[in-house]
């Protein structure tokens, strides 16, 4: 008989769908799971926004009171799924609690709060987890097999960005995510911290950072409460507008502890581009190429291919790469964003059934947050911020 985990889940926005989906489904794919997650409780911001998350995504009882429920003895998992604010007091009071933790990213606002976060779990000794799932793409983790393998050998080069467009328009809303109270940064916190963790994953340890930040629309038309509209704008244009204070847009170059060098860029800005998380990856024996719009897809060129075959080829991930054992049985039949959540719902589960570390864990994202604070501290002063 598999174990049950009961989880608490904060928050039902986007990330709560996405999360609320990963626990139904993550037993459908990963069989034996290594526990079943019950969908206990759901916590949001009034009675009547809980209740009809509770509905929407399944679970047994809602809540608007999000203290009461962690401290509550038949919760084994507490889910953070809430604007990046309230990150750092639900963790520590979980961590007290003694609950295992998903927390989604960015880790804190602040390098003090995910400090404070990271200091809690260690001294509660509960498994702790930060849901970068971007790097359980499997074609992303394809990469690291390669790299890890060395069939492209030492890495010299990094570039990646993330780009998306749907904050290009003035009129979207300011939401939570264009204020610093809240959100803590703006491009950097929210994307740019996908691509760090994806090269620390990939290539290890950034250690200098020189970036430009720049805000473009300094203000927009307030939206009040609710769910992040993502830029959805009515064009109403009788709101009255608030102060953008946090960044639209980052660009670096980076220095790695291994000698690598790179490029870094993150905006909501960028006309076109959807989600464009893309990694080009050189290294002294070959080179490496993903672009999350085509997700399914790793593209390799390796030094030895013959000299007539040269160039990037194109692998379409399947059961022969990684989680192939429990996502689709054909290559090709495609992966969306819900799979790499279930992927790190399985790996967050498996960790806590067997006593493991899971990754990034709070102590592996905080090296992100040192990343994060760097490029802020360098768009600030034009300076190479040592991390
Ligand atoms: N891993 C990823 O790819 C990814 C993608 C999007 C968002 N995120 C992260 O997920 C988190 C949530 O983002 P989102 O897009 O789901 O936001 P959202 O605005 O869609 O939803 C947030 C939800 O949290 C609720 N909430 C706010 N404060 C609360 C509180 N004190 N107690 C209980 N509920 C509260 C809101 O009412 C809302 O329902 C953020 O930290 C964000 O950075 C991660």
């Amino acid at each position: 008989m598999i174990k049950s985990l009961n989880v608490a889940m904060i928050g039902g926005g986007f990330m709560g769908k996405a999360h609320a989906m990963a626990y139904a489904a993550m037993p459908m794919f990963f069989w034996p799971a290594p526990a079943i997650p019950h969908r206990k409780v759901v916590v949001d911001v009034t009675d009547v926004l809980a209740e009809e998350a509770r509905q929407r995504f399944g679970f047994a009882e809602a809540s608007s009171d999000w203290m009461a429920t962690i401290s509550r003895d038949d919760i084994d998992v507490v889910d953070i799924c809430t604007p990046n604010n309230v990150h750092a007091e639900i963790a520590i009071a979980a961590a007290k609690a003694g609950k295992h933790i998903i927390c989604e990213k960015p880790l804190a606002r602040t390098l003090e709060e995910a400090r404070a976060m990271t200091k809690a779990v260690k001294e509660a000794g509960v498994t702790n987890m930060v849901a970068f799932n971007y790097r359980r793409t499997p074609a992303v983790a394809l990469a690291k097999r390669f790299i890890d393998e060395g069939r492209i050998g030492k890495i010299l080069n990094f570039r990646g960005t993330y780009l998306q467009d749907w904050s290009a328009d003035p009129d979207g809303p300011l939401s939570w995510r264009f204020q610093k109270k809240i959100a803590g940064s703006g491009a950097i916190g929210d994307i740019g911290t996908h691509v760090v963790d994806m090269a620390h994953y990939l290539v290890g340890n950034i250690s200098e950072v020189n970036a430009i930040t720049k805000t473009y629309i300094k203000e927009r038309p307030i939206q009040t409460g609710g769910v992040d509209k993502l830029g959805a704008s009515d064009k109403k244009t009788d709101a009255p507008l608030g102060a953008v204070d946090v960044d639209d847009e980052v660009l670096s170059l980076i220095r790695f502890e291994t000698g690598a060098v790179g490029t870094l860029e993150a905006t909501r800005n960028a006309y076109g581009r959807n989600n464009f998380l893309t990694l080009e990856i050189h290294g002294e024996e070959g080179s490496i190429y993903f672009n999350y719009e085509r997700r399914d897809e790793l593209q390799v060129m390796f030094a030895d291919d013959p000299s007539d075959a040269r160039g990037f080829r194109t692998i379409y991930t399947g059961p022969a790469h990684p989680y192939g054992d429990g996502l689709w049985p054909i290559p090709g039949l495609g992966i969306g964003y819900s799979e790499t959540k279930i992927v790190e719902c399985r790996d967050f589960f498996a960790a806590i059934v067997n006593g493991e570390t899971p990754t990034p864990d709070f102590a592996e994202a905080l090296q992100t947050e040192l990343v994060a604070d760097a490029l802020i501290k360098s768009g600030q002063t034009g300076n190479w911020i040592t991390v």
